[in-house]
C-alpha cells in the first residue's frame, strides 16, 4: 500500500474507520474515541452486498465513473462483495432531464444507500443559469442533504509522478498534506446573501461568512484527531487579521487545542498559506480551514502533486453514507474526448470501500492496481512526460490497464 494510503488510513481510523496499518511515523500515544459515522462495522467473511449510489454528473464525470464502477466491481468480486448500483441524476444532467440540479429522488436514494460515488458536475451550457438552477447548487444541496461536514483532501506526491509536478523535484518530493476543509458552513451557505442596492444607489451582490461554535468545534476536532494520527502538526488557516468570522474561528480552534496538547498547533493567514504551499509545501502536515479557503487551497495543493486528475476525496458526517468524489470538476475542455484521468475517481472508489464500507482488502486491491499501472508506465495526458518511455493512453485504456493490474495482482498473490 502506498504512502498516501497509509496516511489516509491512519488518519481516518480515528473516525472509527478501519485502517489497514499505521504510518510508520504515527504516534499512537492514546486512543481516541470514535467520532463517527457512516462506516459499516467490519465486514463478515461471508458474502456482503451494498447499495451504492452512482452520480456520474456532467462532462468527464460519466467517463471516470464508468471506469471506477468496473474497478469497484472487479476488486469487490475478488473479496466476495456484491453491489446494487443505483445510477441517479445530478448537476446539468439532472437540469436537462428533471429541471432541477438535485432531484428529490436522487437525494432520497443517496441517503438510503451505503455510500455515494460522484463524478463531477457543471459545464458551459448551464453557466448562465440563475443560482438555483446551476449544477453547482445540486452538489451543495447533496453535501448538505447528506450532512457531510468534513471534507478530507489528501495532497500526496506519488513517487512515480514527481516529474509531473510543475514545481522543482526537491520541493515536491515527499509532500504529504491532508487538507481538512469545512464543507457545510461558511460563505457558501451563509445568510444574508443576494443582490441589492448600496447607500450610493449602486447595485451590489453580497454573501455572508458565518460560523457557529458547533461548526468550528466539530471540524477542529476532526482535524486535531487526524493530525494526532499523522505527523502531530496542525495548521489552522484563516484571515483573522481582517474577518470577524476568522477571529471567531481562531478562538474556537485555540480552545479546542487544549484537549490536544500533543498536537503542535499553528495559525496562518490564508494569503501566506497560499504562498507557503508553493514555497515550501513540506512544512505542512495537516491543514484545517473553512469552506472557501479549503476549496481554493486544496486545489492549489493538488497542483503540487502534478495533476488534479490523481486526487480523491472523502466527505464524512456523523451518520449516514459518506460522499466520495474526485476533487476535480467536469473538465468541459476535455469532456467526451477520452482524455480524462480516471485515477482520482478510482482512488475515490477505494476510499469508499475503506472508509465508507470498512472493506479494506478490496480497497487495497484498487490502490495497488493504480500504483502498478503507474509503475508499468501508463499515463493519461495530464500526467504524461515527453521524452520518457511512458505510454500515453486515454481514459478507457487506463481503466483497462487498472483492471489488468487488479487481476495480475491476484495472480502474483500481491494482495
Ligand atoms: N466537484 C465538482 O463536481 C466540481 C468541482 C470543481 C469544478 N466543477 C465544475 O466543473 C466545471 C469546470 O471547472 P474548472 O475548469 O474550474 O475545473 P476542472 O477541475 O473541471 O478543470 C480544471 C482543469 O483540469 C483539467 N482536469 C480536471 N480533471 C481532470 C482529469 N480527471 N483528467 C485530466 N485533466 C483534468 C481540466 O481539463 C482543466 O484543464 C465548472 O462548471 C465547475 O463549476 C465541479
Amino acid at each position: 500500500m502506498g504512502r498516501y494510503n497509509l496516511r489516509m488510513a491512519a488518519s481516518l481510523q480515528l473516525l472509527n474507520v478501519k485502517a489497514v496499518k499505521p504510518f510508520h511515523t504515527v504516534s499512537w500515544r492514546r486512543s481516541t474515541p470514535p467520532l463517527r459515522c457512516s462506516v459499516a462495522p467490519p465486514p463478515s467473511t461471508s458474502h456482503r452486498s451494498y447499495t451504492i449510489t452512482l452520480l456520474p454528473g456532467d462532462g468527464i464525470g460519466p467517463e471516470v465513473v464508468s471506469v471506477a464502477k468496473d474497478v469497484l466491481t472487479l476488486a469487490g468480486s475478488l473479496e466476495g462483495i456484491k453491489y446494487d448500483f443505483k445510477e441517479m441524476l445530478i448537476g446539468g444532467a439532472a437540469l436537462d432531464t428533471a429541471g432541477v440540479p438535485l432531484p428529490d429522488e436522487t437525494l432520497s436514494v443517496a441517503k438510503e444507500s451505503d455510500a455515494v460515488l460522484l463524478g463531477a458536475i457543471g459545464g458551459y451550457k448551464w453557466d448562465q443559469n440563475e443560482k438555483r438552477l446551476k449544477p453547482e447548487t445540486g452538489l451543495l444541496q447533496l453535501r448538505q442533504g447528506l450532512t457531510v461536514f468534513a471534507n478530507l483532501r489528501p495532497a500526496t506526491v506519488f513517487p512515480q509522478l514527481v516529474d509531473a509536478s510543475p514545481l522543482k523535484k526537491e520541493i515536491v518530493e515527499g509532500v504529504d498534506i491532508m487538507v481538512v476543509r469545512e464543507l457545510t458552513g461558511g460563505i457558501y451557505f451563509g445568510f444574508p446573501r443576494g443582490y441589492g442596492v448600496n447607500q450610493h444607489g449602486e447595485r451590489i451582490g453580497y454573501n455572508t461568512e458565518v460560523y457557529s461554535a458547533l461548526e468550528v468545534d466539530r471540524i477542529a476536532e476532526v482535524a486535531f484527531k487526524i493530525a494526532q494520527k499523522r505527523g502531530g502538526k496542525l495548521c489552522s488557516v484563516d484571515k483573522a487579521n481582517v474577518l470577524e468570522a476568522s477571529m471567531f474561528w481562531r478562538k474556537r480552534v485555540l480552545e479546542k487545542a487544549k484537549e490536544y496538547p500533543d498536537v503542535e498547533l499553528s495559525h496562518m493567514y490564508v494569503d501566506n498559506a497560499s504562498m507557503q504551499l508553493i514555497r515550501y509545501p513540506k512544512q505542512f502536515d495537516t491543514i484545517v480551514t473553512n469552506n472557501i479557503f479549503g476549496d481554493i487551497l486544496s486545489d492549489e495543493a493538488s497542483m503540487i502533486t502534478g495533476s488534479i486528475g490523481m486526487l480523491p476525496s472523502a466527505s464524512l458526517g456523523n451518520s449516514g453514507p459518506g460522499l466520495f468524489e474526485p476533487i476535480h470538476g467536469s473538465a468541459p475542455d476535455i469532456a467526451g474526448q477520452d482524455k480524462a484521468n480516471p485515477c482520482a475517481t478510482v482512488l475515490s472508489a477505494a476510499m469508499l470501500l475503506r472508509y465508507g464500507l470498512g472493506e479494506d482488502k478490496a480497497a487495497e486491491r484498487i490502490d495497488k492496481a493504480v500504483e502498478d499501472t503507474l509503475n508499468r508506465g501508463f499515463r493519461t495526458a495530464d500526467i504524461y512526460s515527453t521524452g520518457t518511455n511512458q505510454k500515453l493512453v486515454g481514459c478507457k485504456q487506463l481503466g483497462e490497464e487498472i483492471l489488468k493490474s487488479v487481476e495480475s495482482n491476484v495472480l502474483a498473490g500481491a494482495v
